[in-house]
């Protein structure tokens, strides 16, 4: 099956496969059934099926799944090997964290941190020297780098965003609290808020007490 023809919702699950699949084979686990792997995800074992069997038959009556081909395939699908080159906008408290996340494990290669602030300009995170901004366009035509990571504040982003299209870049892992929706051909978007993540996790807080109360 193309990756085309699989379902927004399967690919939002991927990234937990590939990362369940991952603790699997460093502990040496060869195969694995669908239930026991339902048992360590929280999924039904038939979800779990459904999902799996669009990447074609890959479980075998009686054997289960093969931990290290499976989570191959899996790798495949998320670019895991591409090696992107990526860029991040905003040195601040948010970017200095993001900036340690392993990017190289989940298919980008970080090699460009920009800030407007010139009091940065110099200081390092990891192994990378943070750059001013004045820099980018340069560094773009340069380095040519397709993906970046915003760390800006919201009244920055969309501008900021425009520009760094013209640059190059074609895909952004958005941070700031401005929900990029982008019209271009080829641009994508990934918005990211803790803060929804949080208030999730308050509406499960609030049902289990309104359930408590009843
Ligand atoms: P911060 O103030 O510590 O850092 C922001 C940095 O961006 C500063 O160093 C500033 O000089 C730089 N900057 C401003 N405009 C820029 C531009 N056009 N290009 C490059 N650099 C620029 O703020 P913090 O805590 O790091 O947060 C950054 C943004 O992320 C804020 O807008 C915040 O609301 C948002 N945020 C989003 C979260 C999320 O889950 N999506 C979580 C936490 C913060």
């Amino acid at each position: 099956m193309s990756k085309n023809a699989i379902s927004n919702s399967v690919i939002r699950r991927l990234p937990r496969y590939y990362r369940f699949l991952g603790e699997l084979e460093k502990k040496g686990c060869v195969r694995i059934s669908s239930r026991e792997l339902s048992e360590k995800m929280g999924l039904t074992a038939s979800q779990i099926r459904q999902d799996l069997n669009c990447f074609g038959g890959f479980g075998q009556q009686g054997y289960g799944y093969n931990v290290k081909e499976l989570r191959g395939v899996i790798g495949n699908i998320l670019g895991v090997k591409m090696n992107t080159p990526t860029i991040l906008l905003g040195a601040g408290n948010l970017g200095k964290a993001i900036a340690t996340i392993d990017f190289c494990k989940r298919g980008f290669n970080l090699i460009g941190i920009f800030d407007v602030n010139p009091e940065l300009t110099g200081k390092t995170i990891g192994n990378l020297e943070i750059r001013n901004t004045t820099e980018l366009e340069s560094f773009c035509e340069e380095y040519k780098p397709i993906a970046a990571v915003l760390c800006i504040p919201k009244a920055s982003a969309p501008e900021t965003a425009e520009r760094l299209i013209s640059y190059g870049i074609r895909a952004f892992w958005n941070f700031s609290h401005y929900d990029l929706s982008i019209t271009h051909n080829n641009v994508i978007v990934e918005n990211v808020h803790l803060g929804d993540s949080l208030l999730t996790l308050s509406y499960g807080l609030n049902s289990l007490e309104y359930d408590s109360e009843e």
